[in-house]
């Protein structure tokens, strides 16, 4: 019975959950090196600017839809109006092919957990991209990592992993200051901090604005229908609002907290902004040589950055365990094992594009070609999670109705940003993620001249 799907044991489990599917190695690992790769405080500037746009706006609206309906992400579409639970389709396949990259990268944190025991040694850089590049190793550290999150699916996810998430989640957050300090203190740390945080106007181009859009859907873990079903376990009288800025806030601020702990670091080593994927393993273990117990502030770091991407990957894995489930009637450990296997294949791939496949590209509709592991990446942030935005957005605004949404809101709550939210999703969001989305495909280019 619907009645029965239970609720958050209290308004902090629920937000620890929600909190721990969005803090991952989104905030991590990739804001750090896409602010790197794109003009530092010129992303970071548009980052916040969407954040505050779209980010805030859109988990509102998947929160809303979920606790309605009172579903999963594809029932919930469904019941609010037939024929749209393919919205939530979206956010299956969009998880599959997330997870499928996103455990190699969890692979790496282990690998470093490991190493920074065993020394890395002087090349830190040499050390990263011969590790990634090895046809072997990483596919053993991508298994354990896709076990594991497999493991927690299958018993069915609260109970350890919720309670070690209040636990680890802070302790991450400390750790993380910690090393903030140490990296803004270091010498020459001054340019990186500038480099960071102020905007240079004229770097701020389409691709950066692209990026940055990717950006926030994947580290809010938005345009797929988590919080759709995250939302459909709150109570008629959770203060939604308050949630959704909340959320958005604290994973902005881990993301921000990263990029102190990585660019300074990275101008005061002499390493390269723009290095790419490797920006955290290559400048964090240069950090922590310059503290005392180095070895183990650099074991433990990893280590929290382990659970962080833990409690975002079984959120990933939930969703396409659960359409398994649902839609084809098999078990929850059957649905685990067959999704987990496919998704450990396809991941192999994307490992051995960074070694032994590199030659191999696939050609994308936007005129480049990229390898399995950066094709995954692209096609799921650019493409598929601002497309399931855009319908949400669409769907609350022209199919369920914007004034539906608002009640059901305001049961729980006063509405300050009501007439705000309501521009938002009826037309900003929706403008704002079509435009870009038409300029990542090129469309743009060739509508406009
Ligand atoms: N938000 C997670 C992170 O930042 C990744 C994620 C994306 C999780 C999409 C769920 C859905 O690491």
């Amino acid at each position: 019975m619907e009645q029965n799907r239970g609720t958050w044991s209290s308004r902090f489990g629920f937000l620890m959950a929600a909190v721990g599917s969005a803090v991952g190695l989104g905030n991590l690992w990739k804001f750090p090196y896409l602010a790197g790769e794109n003009g530092g405080g010129a992303f970071v500037l548009v980052y916040i600017v969407l954040i505050v746009l779209l980010g805030f706006t859109l988990m509102l609206a998947e929160m809303t839809i979920g606790r309605h309906a009172n579903s999963d992400a594809y029932g919930s579409y469904n019941k609010i109006k037939k024929g749209w639970g393919f919205v939530g389709g979206f956010g299956v396949l969009a998880g599959f092919l997330i997870l499928s990259y996103y455990s190699v990268v969890g692979g790496w944190v282990l690998k470093y957990i490991v190493a920074s025991f065993t020394g890395i040694g002087a090349d830190k850089s040499g050390y990263f991209s011969n590790f990634i590049s090895s046809p072997v190793e990483p596919i053993i550290y991508h298994l354990i990592f896709m076990g594991l999150t497999a493991i927690i699916v299958i018993r069915g996810i609260s109970g350890g992993i919720e309670k070690a998430a209040k636990l680890l989640m802070p302790a991450l957050f400390v750790l993380l200051v910690i090393t903030v300090l140490r990296s803004v203190t270091l010498d020459g740390a001054m340019e990186g901090i500038r480099y960071f945080i102020m905007p240079d106007f004229s770097e701020i181009t389409l691709k950066v604005v692209i990026a940055a859009l990717g950006q926030v859907f994947f580290s809010l873990s938005l345009g797929m229908g988590i919080m759709v079903t995250y939302g459909s376990y709150l109570s008629k009288d959770e203060d939604l609002e308050k949630d959704a800025f909340l959320i958005p806030s604290l994973d902005s601020l881990v993301a921000i907290l990263a990029g102190f702990a990585l660019l300074p670091a990275v101008f005061a080593f002499g390493f390269e902004p723009g290095e790419g994927p490797g920006l955290m393993f290559i400048t964090l273990p240069a950090v922590f040589e310059e503290m005392p117990l180095g070895m183990l502030f650099s074991g433990l770091f990893f280590l929290l950055v382990f659970f962080a991407a833990l409690s975002s990957s079984i959120s990933l894995m939930e969703v396409t365990v659960a359409f398994g489930i649902d839609q084809f009637k098999w078990s929850r450990k059957a649905s685990t094992i067959f999704f987990t296997t496919l998704m450990f294949v396809i991941g192999i791939g994307a490992s051995l594009s960074m070694g032994a496949w590199s030659d191999f590209l696939i050609p994308w509709i936007d005129g480049n070609s990229y390898g399995i592991f950066d094709f995954l990446d692209v096609f799921t942030s650019y493409y598929l999670l601002p497309a399931g935005g855009l319908l949400g957005a669409l769907f609350i605004g022209y199919v369920w109705g914007v004034p539906n949404a608002v009640k059901e809101i305001k049961m729980g709550s006063a509405f300050r940003t009501e007439k705000l939210w309501t521009v938002l999703i009826k037309f900003v969001v929706p403008v704002l993620v079509f435009i870009i989305l038409l300029s990542t495909t090129g469309l743009l280019d060739k509508i406009i001249g």
